[in-house]
């Protein structure tokens, strides 16, 4: 819809783990390299953890694309599996023609096929996205697997990429075993201030806008201190202003178009936040028209397209507002 307004050929912000968009900042290139370290020295066992929306699917997606053809991947993203279930997953993602049966058998498949692999040099890799959500016996029956190999190497490379829950599971005295098994854990930590304005520019520049200046810098400070640096909530914002600065016909992105999009999102503000909701909105909202910068009061309208406003509410008029808007601190 507002691709054209700001010279883009397509969204910037999609909430898709498209690697194409893949911004390499120090920590989601550090969890990629890790992730090929393991996979080519066939160290077997890697954990990957995360915030929720870090990138740790987007790292995974990545990964699959640098990956030559002598590497065979089982990417299992279903994990409300019994132990069967996750056998019979990874044998269908590998292509296996196997015969049905218990899981021994399936397992007694599973392991003479990687044998046969090995053989053939090549390696096989299950990853296992949103392993947080693991039941206790599939981790075990995860285990199991790691344990297949030969006297002088893995038979089998296993990646599980989880939310923070994940680490506290393995973190459960009874899975200490499950612990000591893991070769390699890297957890990816949302962006810095400085990362988050180069991964917004990154973004808008594969969009097609070059090196355009659409988010203005106090823009970017919004954005960090209420997405605390994760990408997808950066991405839900982001679009949503840029659908914002289109209706008010303003190529740039500024604060206010921000702010307003944190509010139309909901999110909630962390202990973190940098500053209060009040002193936001003073700050803000205070048009110079009604002259009433210190108590300008605010309520919310419905703008020329529908759209949920924040106004001074002496101005009664949104597109006022903001043109006459003007920062006090
Ligand atoms: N390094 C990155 N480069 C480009 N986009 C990224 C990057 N990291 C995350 N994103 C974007 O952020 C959004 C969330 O990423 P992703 O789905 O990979 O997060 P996740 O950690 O797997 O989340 P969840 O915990 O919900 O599984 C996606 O839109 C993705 O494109
Ligand atoms: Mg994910």
């Amino acid at each position: 819809m507002y691709e054209k307004f700001y010279g883009l050929t397509e969204k910037p912000f999609n909430t898709t783990p498209d690697s194409k968009f893949f911004f390499p900042s120090a920590k989601h290139t550090e969890a990629l390299s890790s992730l090929l370290y393991a996979i080519t020295e066939r160290r077997g066992f890697v954990v990957i953890t995360g915030e929720i929306g870090a990138g740790k699917t987007t790292v995974t997606r990545t990964l699959l694309n640098k990956l030559d053809i002598a590497t065979k991947v089982a990417l299992i993203t279903n994990t409300h599996l019994t132990p069967k279930e996750l056998i019979v997953q990874i044998l269908e993602e590998l292509e296996i023609e196997y015969k049905p049966g218990g899981k021994q058998k399936l397992l007694s498949q599973l392991n003479a096929y990687l044998v046969r692999q090995l053989a053939n040099d090549v390696n096989v890799v299950i990853i296992i996205d949103e392993a947080q959500n693991l039941a206790p016996k599939v981790l075990e029956e995860v285990r199991m697997l790691s344990n297949l190999e030969t006297e002088k190497e893995k038979l089998v490379q296993i990646i599980l990429v989880g939310q923070p829950q994940l680490k506290e599971k393995l973190n459960n005295p009874k899975l200490e075993q499950f612990k000591q098994r893991i070769a390699l854990y890297y957890h990816l930590a949302p962006l810095s201030r400085q990362e988050t304005d180069e991964y917004v520019r990154h973004r808008i520049k594969l969009a097609g806008a070059g090196q355009n200046e659409v988010f203005t810098s106090d823009a970017i400070d919004m954005l960090y201190s209420h997405s605390r640096g994760v990408p997808r909530i950066i991405n839900l914002l982001c679009d949503s202003a840029l659908l914002s600065g289109y209706i008010y016909d303003s190529k740039q992105i500024t604060e206010k178009i921000i702010y307003e999009a944190i509010k139309e999102r909901e999110i909630t503000h962390t202990a973190e936040s940098a500053v209060s909701e009040e002193k936001l909105l003073q700050a803000i909202y205070c048009c110079s028209d009604c002259k009433e910068y210190a108590s300008c009061e605010i309520k919310w309208i419905r703008g020329t397209k529908g759209e949920k406003q924040a106004c001074c509410a002496k101005c009664q008029s949104h597109a006022q507002c903001l043109k006459g808007a003007s920062k006090i601190n």
